[in-house]
């Protein structure tokens, strides 16, 4: 089954305007030309407007770095699945490690966002991962599991063509260490036998799985080599456009 790449990068908490809007041109530059894949990017909420009128003539995907389930009301701090669209979102990362380890966000908290994203049209990202403890524990297929079972509890199967699951190593998150490509395959098949459980196999093959914690030009062909790995989210080496125009044009 053929799934079509995909390339994010996660911007995190970086960037005020003018950083965003100079990453944006520079990323249009790498992008002209490949529709063999797709390639996405999620800045800060604040600049996510002036990024898409940069990109407009582009098939670059925008994406929020989180989203709320309710289309409005009074949720104090919070951006509703249609504000991230009237910016020009058409997609959200949900429970990226950081929500979860450094705002409490639980899976039920994690659920109800992506079964709200998926309510208001938008692609979700949801991302998955365990921590260094966890792995040392032998706990890693265990935590992915209840992760992927929590995240996707009440979705339909006609609705996975608008999810994607990005596999986060906790410990491989900006610390310079990757999961080997053998270490990130054995859980990326692992991640696929269990949407197969949970819907069913031609959905489970259809379903992008992408690989994230400390990417590199150096790295992503061997990533994007393996079976399972069908692209990368990507943190740091996203802020750095050569790099990123790199990792976007993996062999
Ligand atoms: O969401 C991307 C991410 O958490 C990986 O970050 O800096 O290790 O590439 P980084």
């Amino acid at each position: 089954m053929a799934r079509k790449p995909l390339i994010a990068g996660n911007w995190k908490m970086h960037g005020v305007l003018v950083d965003a809007c100079q990453l944006a041109a520079g990323l249009k530059a790498h992008c002209r030309g490949l529709d063999d894949r797709d390639v996405l990017v999620a800045p800060p909420f604040t600049v996510i407007s002036e990024v898409s009128h940069i990109l407009r003539d582009t098939a670059i995907i925008l994406a929020g770095q989180n989203v709320c389930w309710e289309g409005k009301g009074a949720f104090t701090g919070e951006i509703s699945p249609v504000m991230l669209r009237d910016a020009g979102a058409s997609a959200a990362l949900i429970g990226h490690s950081e929500r979860r380890q450094l705002f409490g966000e639980s899976d039920s908290l994690v659920n109800r966002r992506l079964k709200g994203a998926l309510q208001f049209g938008l692609t979700a990202i949801l991302c998955i991962g365990e921590t260094l403890e966890e792995r040392e524990a032998n706990r890693t297929l265990d935590v992915l599991e209840r992760q992927l079972r929590a995240g996707l509890a009440d979705v339909g199967g006609a609705q996975m063509s608008s999810v994607v699951v990005a596999y986060e190593p906790v410990w491989a998150i900006g610390t310079g260490k990757t999961a080997t490509s053998a270490q990130a395959q054995e859980a990326h098949a692992f991640i696929r036998h269990v949407l197969a459980d949970l819907f069913e196999k031609d959905i489970a093959d259809q379903v992008r799985i992408v690989y994230g914690g400390s990417v590199k030009p150096t790295n992503i062909d061997e990533l994007m080599a393996q079976p399972d790995i069908d692209g990368a989210l990507v943190g740091g080496a996203a802020l750095d456009v050569e790099s990123f125009g790199r990792i976007i044009h993996f062999a």
